[in-house]
């Protein structure tokens, strides 16, 4: 047998063993064994060297010819396996997007707030523009302005946090956010003010309706002649938009040492849970304390209390919250339960 004959032999038994093949592993044994340095083809052309010069590149000539045909075929054959395996990857991992989502839970908004939030929107209404202050502060904003004598039981070590004297003298965490009003006053220099600060404030007492930590929303309105009646209507709005339209305020004369006079202010809300079974149709509770702005407040400030007047307040949130809510305990607001706070989803 001449050795093109034996080439043509190499070549069918290479082409049948190719279509034999069932996976890439298994052509790559046919490619080795035929096609590589050491396979059947140049196995074969190692006698080359036996055949008459003339007819070398004859034999040369056909044995390329079949090494060419023969690796054009394998590399069709692999192409082949290789995307019938990524086929059968993406058939097995496909998504069913029929299959029903898991379901993730919206957070809701805590109850305090939910409270802000609404508090700043009514008064925004009123022409209130938000104003925020530190929450450590100098006794300074949060007494001494606020005409709080230094032997003023507010400032008592037992009630006012104040931090260690190493550390600084005469600061103290705010216990109200009346420092917002001296710290407004000052930077703005001259009237009208109109403010809404709502924020965290710190006294050193704990119990069943006390937190060391709790939040007001301060308001001042500072301009010429403010009256009185202006600070009863806001007020009246405010309770009005927050608890309803029965919602009525009562003012009761009282002390506070930066307002004069001054009051605390009760609202009347209906018992919209059981108007009828027994209860009283509705009650009063007492949310904020209010008043017009004293004179000695103005002064510290460098405001001339002969020229302008103004009103100031300070409502509790947690105190609004439990009656909006009718919560009956003040802990649950800071405990995070989330059965708890599940319940204010979508408030
Ligand atoms: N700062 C007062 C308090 O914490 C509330 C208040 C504010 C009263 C403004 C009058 C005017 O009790």
């Amino acid at each position: 047998m001449d050795l093109i004959e034996r080439i043509a032999e190499v070549e069918s038994q290479c082409l049948r063993a190719i279509e034999g093949s069932r996976t890439e592993g298994e052509l790559a044994l046919v490619d080795n064994r035929y096609l590589s340095k050491k396979g059947a083809l140049s196995e074969l052309l190692k006698a080359l060297k036996d055949v008459p010069p003339e007819q070398r590149p004859k034999v040369g000539a056909r044995a390329n010819e079949a090494k060419t045909k023969l690796e054009a075929l394998i590399g069709t054959r692999r192409e082949g396996f290789q995307s019938r395996a990524l086929e059968e990857k993406l058939n097995s991992e496909r998504i069913d997007v029929t299959l029903p989502a898991r379901k993730t839970p919206a957070g809701s908004l805590h109850p305090v707030t939910l409270v802000i939030s609404e508090t700043t929107a009514i008064f925004r209404r009123l022409g209130f523009e938000l104003s925020e202050g530190p929450e450590i502060d100098t006794e300074f904003h949060c007494f001494d302005a606020l005409n709080i004598p230094p032997d003023h039981p507010a400032r008592d070590m037992q009630d006012t946090f104040y931090l260690p004297r190493e550390v600084k003298e005469n600061v103290v965490l705010r216990t109200q956010t009346s420092t917002v009003q001296i710290r407004t006053m000052l930077a703005k220099k001259t009237p009208p003010v109109r403010i809404l600060s709502p924020g965290a404030v710190f006294r050193s007492d704990y119990d069943m309706t006390h937190s060391p930590m709790f939040h007001q929303i301060e308001g001042l309105y500072v301009d010429r002649n403010v009256s009185f009646a202006e600070l009863k209507g806001c007020l009246l709005f405010f309770a009005k938009e927050m608890f309803g339209p029965d919602a009525k305020i009562r003012l009761r004369p009282s002390f506070f040492p930066f307002v004069e006079p001054g009051a605390e202010v009760d609202v009347w809300f209906k018992n919209r849970a059981n108007p009828e079974g027994g209860q009283k149709e509705g009650q009063w509770l007492e949310i904020l304390g209010a008043g017009m702005v004293h004179p000695e407040v103005f002064r510290a400030v460098g405001f001339d209390p002969a020229k302008v007047s103004g009103f100031a307040f300070g409502m509790g949130v947690e105190r609004i919250a439990m009656l909006k809510y009718g919560i009956p305990d003040l802990r649950l607001l800071f405990e995070n339960d989330v059965r708890f706070l599940r319940q204010f989803a979508g408030s």
